[in-house]
């Protein structure tokens, strides 16, 4: 069964076929990275224009990569939430007309789901029960799955997301957007002890909370540089030498990432289970990486950094899996659901 995935949740336009929810035929990918660059972050109204203006020729580009046509395709998946939603219709919107002109069965895909998907394109698929840890700019999330679509949420987040955590640190301390490869660049030349940052402590150990940790490295800045929390955060980094800043990049990361893998590595002590998969951008993260080969018993296979970060091709394995369960909708039903929970 080859399925064309369309996803368009944030600020990526992309699209990708995938034979059997294991085997990829075409991944196109168009970032809008650069356009929101400027901004220092994701613009709504911005990326849903960009959506617009590159969708179809970025839909036309999977099917030729692929070498297929319409006629080989046997259903569409699209990214239905959680995301912008304004990026978000113009995904869906484009895939519904398509599915009716093209007369092809329509899956509405959950994007934070699909990023654990990812991990079903590579050689070796997990086995169940799967320990997921789920870190994105949207979601930090440990979540058991039993079996395709059966899945228990161990912990999640209670305020920023670690990704979102990553991003806004690299604002402060002066680094480009998109916050996690910038932080984690500039930690390579950093001593990840020269600051020492908190910890949460939370009822649910399985839980996330970095909001706090991100205000104790605001509050670090500020007495580094010599100002009170009166000063305007934007214009902190210009005081901070190059070496401070990868200082401050390493110790932020370290204490963010020996979160991710303390409670892991808990849940996976308690759990037991078959397979260890990490989703989402945060994954991308190469001390994240080293950290858990450390600490786990098991081996852990990691998805390329392009299956990683958003993309099309997790959007059409889920799709596969999906369809074996879930009826299609009609092209005039599907919604959106940009808040839409695990
Ligand atoms: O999954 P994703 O592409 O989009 C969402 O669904 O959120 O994740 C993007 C997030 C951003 O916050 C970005 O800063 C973070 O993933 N990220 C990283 C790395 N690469 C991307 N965070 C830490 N280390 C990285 N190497
Ligand atoms: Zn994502």
């Amino acid at each position: 069964m080859k399925i064309l995935g369309i996803e368009t949740s944030c600020d990526e336009t992309a699209a990708a076929v995938v034979e059997d929810g294991r085997h990829i035929l075409s991944n196109v990918i168009k970032t809008q990275i650069d356009i929101h660059k400027e901004y220092g972050g994701v613009v709504p109204e911005v990326a849903a224009r960009s959506h617009i203006e590159v969708i179809l020729p970025v839909i036309a580009r999977s099917l030729e990569d692929a070498k297929l046509e319409w006629d080989d395709i046997d259903a569409i998946a699209v990214t239905k939430g959680p995301g912008l939603i304004g990026s978000l219709l113009v995904g869906t919107l484009t895939a519904r007309t398509l599915a009716y002109i093209h007369n092809k069965p329509l899956y509405p895909i959950h994007h934070v789901q699909a990023h654990v998907y990812a991990n079903f394109l590579l050689p070796e698929p997990p086995e169940f029960p799967i320990l997921s840890l789920i870190v994105s700019g949207k979601h930090s999330q440990l979540v058991l799955f039993v079996s395709h679509e059966k899945y228990k949420i161990l912990g999640e987040t209670q305020d920023d997301a670690v990704g979102e955590a990553f991003d806004k640190v690299a604002k402060v301390i002066g680094l480009p957007y998109p916050g996690g490869p910038s932080v984690a660049e500039a930690a390579t030349r950093g001593d990840a002890k020269k600051y020492a940052l908190p910890k949460a402590k939370l009822q649910n150990p399985y839980d996330f909370s970095f909001s706090g940790l991100k205000t104790a490295l605001l509050r670090a800045v500020q007495r580094e540089v010599g100002v009170d929390i009166t000063f305007p955060s934007h214009a902190l980094s210009e005081r901070l030498t190059s070496s401070q800043q990868h200082d401050f990049a390493a110790s932020f990361q370290h204490t963010a990432i020996e979160t991710l893998a303390d409670k892991t590595v808990k849940a996976f002590q308690e759990h037991s289970p078959k397979s260890v998969v990490i989703a989402g951008g945060v994954a991308a993260n190469t001390e994240l990486r080293h950290q858990l080969a450390n600490r786990l018993s098991i081996d852990i296979e990691y998805p390329p950094m392009n299956l990683c970060t958003d993309n099309a091709a997790m959007i059409a394995a889920l799709g596969y899996y999906h369809a074996q369960s879930h009826p299609p909708v009609s092209p005039f039903a599907l919604q959106v659901h940009p808040s839409i929970g695990m």
